[in-house]
Parts: C-alpha cells; structure tokens; sequence
C-alpha cells in the first residue's frame, strides 16, 4: 500500500537515519553517487551557470557540487531536519531554506538550472511541479525504474518519460544510472559483501555491477529545457 508523505514523514525518516543510510553517508560513499555523477556530468556539458535543487534532502548533491564544480546554488526542502543536515553537511546556511515546492513564489529567480533527483515520484502533483518551472530553464531530473511503497510512479521505460513530462519539458536526453546493489558503497563494505556472497554467483555479479538495470533498479537521469507555456497541452 502507498504511504502519503509529508514533510513530518521526511523529518522522521532523516531523523532516524542509520549508518548506512544513503541519506547521511558522505556522498562518495552513498548509492546515490552515480546518480549524482550523472547529474554533474549534464551540468558541465550544459554549462549551467546556476542551479536551484527542489527537495535537496540533505544535500548530498549541494555537497558534491560544492568540492567538484563551485557554483551559485539554492536548495529548497519541505523536511527542516533534511535542511538542518544539508547545512552542516556544507558549512553554507545561506544556501538552503525549508519550504513545500508546490510554492508558487518560490520560482521567482533566474538560476539557469532547475535540479529535481528522486522527488517528482514522491508527489502526487508532479505535474503541477514542474508547471510551476519557468519557461526556458534547464531541467536536469531523475526518477526511479523500481516501485516502493513511497513511489506514486515509476517507469520501465524512456517513453513513459517523455509522454509523462515530454510536453512540460523539452526532453533532449534521457541516461539510464544502475542503483548500486549496496546502500553503502565503501570499498570495505563491498569486499564484505563479496565474501559473504562468494558461493552465489548472480549475487557477486550484481554486487561489481554487472547486474540487469531492470533487475537490480535504477534511475533514468532525464534534461532539457522547460517549454514556454504556449507549447503545453
Ligand atoms: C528521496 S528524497 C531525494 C533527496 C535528494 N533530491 C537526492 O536525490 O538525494 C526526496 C526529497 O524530496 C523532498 N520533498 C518531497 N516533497 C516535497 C515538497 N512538496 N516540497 C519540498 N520538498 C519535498 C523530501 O523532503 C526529500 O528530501
């Protein structure tokens, strides 16, 4: 059954935490890393001078950003514990603030780049989200190829995409990201779980990475250009 979500449940959840829970490791050692390096690679070939993350979580990206590719950034959540862990993840309260991105006002500046990882699948209304874009500004999004009970959606494959978001965004890249097998992908970690594995074949391919993306799940890292309102459906 879907669970509904609000950011009490967020605060909670980023609360608890754990030791290898994705969401507090050190982003070079969190699942999410791949996915993240994705997103970076899209912000450099693009050039974006500027970003605003909607639901940043607790910064791991920001944090990213930060060490390999300075830039002007904002972040936006509605958990203040995520909040709170982004700003002392990156030593730079100003840069984030707590806030639901459903928040008209909230799209009143003039960043180059909207970044919006592993949220539009969490919202109801995520349409009305990415509505919500201005006109014009480079979208890098992803979304999940696997269901969870906190998942409204999830696609199986590019095409779902682009009929999904394909007429709000000018959709001009979609790249398939394998989730890691491991939540905590420490070079320790894995050697651990490599021996624990060494008698199940499958598992130990899946744990260096040679698994089936629709198998072990995944994240299809989708950019393009929010189109002008004159072009929506
Ligand atoms: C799965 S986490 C992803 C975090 C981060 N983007 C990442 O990729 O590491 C989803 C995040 O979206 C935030 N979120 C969900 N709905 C939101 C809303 N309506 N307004 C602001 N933040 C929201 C949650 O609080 C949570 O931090």
């Amino acid at each position: 059954m879907k669970k509904a979500q609000n950011h009490t449940t967020y605060d909670e959840m980023f609360a608890k935490g754990g030791k290898d829970d994705p969401y507090q490791l050190p982003y070079w050692l969190s699942c999410y890393y791949p996915m993240y390096l994705a997103v970076l690679d899209e912000i450099k070939s693009n050039g974006c001078s500027s970003v605003f993350e909607i639901g940043c979580g607790t910064g791991g990206l920001a944090h990213l950003l930060k060490d390999r590719h300075p830039i002007e950034y904002r972040g936006v959540d509605f958990s203040s514990v995520a909040i709170e862990k982004a700003v002392k993840r990156t030593n730079n309260p100003d840069a984030f603030f707590v806030a639901d991105a459903l928040s008209p006002e909230l799209y009143q500046n003039t960043e180059s780049t909207i970044i919006c990882t592993e949220v539009l699948e969490h919202i109801p209304q995520d349409l009305k989200l990415v509505e919500l874009w201005p006109a014009g500004t480079y979208c890098i999004c992803s979304v999940p190829n696997y269901d969870s009970q906190y998942h409204e959606r999830f696609f199986k494959e590019e095409t779902e995409i682009i009929s999904r978001y394909g007429h709000l965004i000018e959709i001009n890249k979609i790249k398939r990201i394998k989730k890691p097998i491991l939540e905590n992908i420490a070079k320790s970690n894995l050697l651990r779980h490599l021996r624990w594995n060494r008698y199940r074949p499958k598992r130990l391919l899946e744990l260096l990475g040679f698994g089936d993306f629709d198998e072990v799940g995944g994240w299809f890292v989708f950019s393009g250009k929010r189109r002008s309102t004159e072009n929506e459906e």
